[in-house]
């Protein structure tokens, strides 16, 4: 598939980088987002741009005319965000992507492809494996379960093909770097780049299977042209298992600089205390390892950081 990509939620962390390399790869791209969590600036200059809801089925409708696949990165992308407004988060994630998919449905669009989250494995055995029973913690978790079955019902119902990867924890360049809630790697370099304190949250003994974005937007762009890929959620991560005390650390180490990190404050509800996937399917189908350099894709992280505040204070 070569043709014109709507990538909703392309202002925000993930999508501008879909976006952007979709561009580089000589795709017409619009960019469908609300910007409640965005930010004009991620958005491609080359890219076209709409402001909109993914609960609009009409300004969907009228932005799906001639587009061949949608990459859907809308969403409230917060475990804290969906413990404290559930019906947000059910409205916007799950509701959202019923009335996109029902818009696509009406147009005759017939691919989709989604991130799901490695939240939908909750406390579990460890490697996560893709056919485990899943043990959602958080409505953001439960949301995601709901998602990846309304995309396989839509496969099975209208032929929309679903390529749904689970995705654990990404960092990377147009990550957020002074949101609390969501993307843990962002806001630790925001912290440390603008001298401000780090709410450690739990004895930093929780354990996270990193990813750099670029890795995550090169496992999406196999993956559309992948038809083993359709309706078969695939987990998207490293196989690795790193520390929340670790990954400050090199962060720190990277940076040459040291967090100030306060202790004490509880765990946070909703969230689990380890995470590390079996990537095995992901090797089998789309023949992808991705590296886990981590020390220079924080270097590159950082990099882009200290440019991106003297941009924009
Ligand atoms: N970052 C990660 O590590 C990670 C891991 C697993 C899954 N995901 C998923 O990837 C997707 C993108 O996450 P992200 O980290 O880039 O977050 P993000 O907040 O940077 O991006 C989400 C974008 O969606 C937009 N948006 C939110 N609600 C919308 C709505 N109702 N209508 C239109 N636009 C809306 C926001 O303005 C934002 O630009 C989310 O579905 C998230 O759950 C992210």
């Amino acid at each position: 598939m070569k043709g014109k990509a709507l990538v909703t939620g392309g202002a925000g962390f993930i999508g501008s980088k879909i976006a952007e390399r979709l561009i580089d790869d000589g795709r017409e791209v619009v960019v469908y987002d609300d910007m409640s969590t965005g930010h004009q600036h991620n958005v491609p200059k080359e890219a076209g741009f709409v402001k909109g809801s993914i609960d609009n089925y009409g300004l969907l409708r009228k932005n799906l005319k001639d587009v061949e696949v949608v990459y859907h990165f809308a969403a409230s992308a917060s475990v804290i965000v969906g413990v404290e407004q559930p019906v947000f988060d059910l409205e916007n994630n799950v509701k959202g992507t019923v009335t996109l998919l029902n818009a696509m449905r009406d147009t005759g669009v017939k691919k989709i492809l989604f991130p799901s989250s490695s939240t939908v494995y909750g406390e579990n055995k460890i490697p996560m494996k893709e056919d485990m029973q899943l043990n959602p913690m958080s409505p953001y978790a439960v949301g995601k379960i709901a998602d990846e079955f309304y995309l396989r019902s839509y496969y099975n119902l209208y032929g929309i093909e679903p390529v749904i990867f689970r995705v654990f924890n990404a960092f990377g360049p147009n990550q957020d770097l002074n949101n609390t809630k969501q993307g843990i790697t962002g806001f630790v370099i925001g912290c440390i780049m603008q001298n401000r304190p780090f709410p450690l949250h739990g004895d930093g003994k929780q354990t996270r299977d990193y990813i750099y974005i670029d890795e995550v937007v090169e496992a999406f762009m196999l993956a559309e042209e992948e038809k083993r890929a359709v309706n078969n959620p695939m987990n998207l991560a490293c196989n690795t298992q790193t520390s929340l005390n670790d990954w400050v650390e090199l962060i720190e180490e990277v940076a040459g600089k040291k967090a100030k990190t306060q202790k004490g404050n509880p765990f946070r509800q909703g969230d689990v205390m380890h995470y590390r996937a079996d990537v095995s399917k992901l090797g089998k189908v789309l023949g992808f390892k991705p590296k886990a350099n981590f020390e220079g894709q924080l270097e590159e992280t950082i990099e882009w950081a200290k440019e991106h505040l003297k941009k924009h204070k």
